[in-house]
């Protein structure tokens, strides 16, 4: 599997969807950095291209941030298709998308979309993918989903292409089987990608987990709400609150998601148990702290992490330079570090901060500061990986 993209710090290849969620948002946030993302890969010009023997692909809440970012993504990535159904709620069927020159009408998702479809890309939440999931793998689509439904499902592969690509392999396209193939959860991804790699040399036993997390993760609204908040506490009105229970712009708060029995919310669970399934290792400890913070668009995360095996600062930060889909981003003279906005719109997690942690004797314990832009590497991107893994095969 070729892995992360090529994607370069210069402007993201604009994306020809009339519809376009980037454009609610207002202005470009500006980037301020000279980091060359995924300099390991070439940069390659890129069309998405009509093709008769590719697969037949339907996008499914296609209007949403997710949705929108695959479509761009799939541009960018030149992925091969024979035909693109666009799928959304009745609330958005019969509007029109420009794509690649051509137009579509948005069709409302019904128990019928799925006749003919290879491949569906689902980002339009939970409850919609297990309705609808199921039923598409039943006529034969492989479904890539990008919602927590079937994620801790056994028999459902949880997969990021860069860490556990195998448990994947048995899923074929063009067996006229259909499957579920689950996307893992956006701070999970970002995790495992700054973690793998060294846990691949020296064996985590214990994580710890801060989360620093962007609007952009609860979706387009969300984003909307953040903009819209923070223009009204400027102009010294009270902030509209529809998405959050709390003012969002200039404050932080825990996770939104519901607080379990013991104390986690969702959030840092997802995070407990999903990388428990991609590493298939149920004894590593794992503890998170998840915190939504304004800002616009992609997730930080601090991860302290104890090894068994051990690992110098120097030999971690090399792992880290050599790893596909990972930028290295630690100047110390500059205290220069990654940052969302650096991360916004680009394919590579970014990690930083790499330092031996004080607290633990030997070189058994790092910290590491890790940006990933959430609705791309940590949702659209991600699901599109695992949809050319299955072309490759
Ligand atoms: N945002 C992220 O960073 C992120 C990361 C990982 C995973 N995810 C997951 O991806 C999913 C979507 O997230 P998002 O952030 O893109 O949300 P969003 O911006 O709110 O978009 C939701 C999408 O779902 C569609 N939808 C809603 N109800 C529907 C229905 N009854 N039938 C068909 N489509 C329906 C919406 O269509 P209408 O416009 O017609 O309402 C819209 O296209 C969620 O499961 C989320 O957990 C999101």
């Amino acid at each position: 599997m070729a892995a992360a993209s090529s994607h370069h710090l210069s402007a993201t290849p604009s994306v020809d969807c009339a519809f376009n969620a980037g454009q609610i948002f207002g202005r470009k946030l500006r980037s301020s950095s000279s980091v060359k993302f995924s300099s390991k890969q070439s940069i390659k010009t890129v069309r998405m291209a009509l093709k008769e023997d590719g697969p037949s692909v339907a996008v499914v809440g296609v209007t949403g941030a997710v949705g929108q970012e695959f479509l761009k993504v799939l541009k960018e990535r030149d992925f091969p298709y024979r035909s693109l159904k666009l799928l959304a709620s009745k609330r958005s069927a019969g509007k029109h998308m420009t794509f690649e020159g051509r137009e579509y009408l948005v069709e409302e998702l019904t128990d019928d979309s799925f006749g003919g479809i290879d491949i569906a890309l689902f980002s339009a939440g939970g409850s919609i993918s297990k309705k609808f999931g199921p039923l598409a793998a039943a006529q034969g689509t492989i479904v890539v989903d990008n919602s927590s439904a079937f994620r801790m499902d056994d028999g459902v592969p949880l997969v990021i292409p860069e860490v556990n690509p195998d448990a994947m392999a048995h899923i074929k396209l063009g067996s006229k089987n259909g499957a579920i193939i689950a996307n893992p959860n956006c701070s999970t991804i970002i995790c495992l990608m700054a973690t793998t790699p060294l846990h691949r040399h020296a064996k985590v036993k214990r994580m710890v987990v801060s989360t620093y997390q962007a609007a952009s993760g609860a979706g387009a609204a969300a984003m909307a709400e953040l903009e819209q908040q923070t223009r009204e506490v400027l102009e010294g009105k009270e902030p509209t609150c529809n998405i959050f229970t709390q003012q969002y712009a200039f404050n932080l708060f825990s996770h939104n998601t519901k607080i379990f029995p013991n104390g986690y919310n969702e959030e840092e669970m997802k995070l407990v148990k999903e990388t428990r399934k991609i590493w298939n290792d149920q004894d590593v400890r794992v503890t998170a702290t998840c915190v939504r913070v304004p800002v616009m668009r992609a997730h930080a995360e601090s991860i302290n992490l104890e090894f068994d095996k051990p690992l110098d600062e120097g030999t971690a930060r090399e792992i880290l330079k050599n790893s596909n889909g990972i930028v290295v981003i630690d100047d110390r003279a500059a205290n220069h570090f990654p940052t969302p906005l650096e991360v916004s719109n680009k394919d590579d997690v970014a990690v930083g901060r790499i330092r031996q942690d004080a607290s633990q004797n030997g070189n058994y314990g790092l910290d590491i500061f890790v940006c990933g832009d959430q609705i791309r590497k940590g949702a659209a991107l991600n699901a599109v990986q695992i949809a050319e893994k299955l072309l490759q095969e």
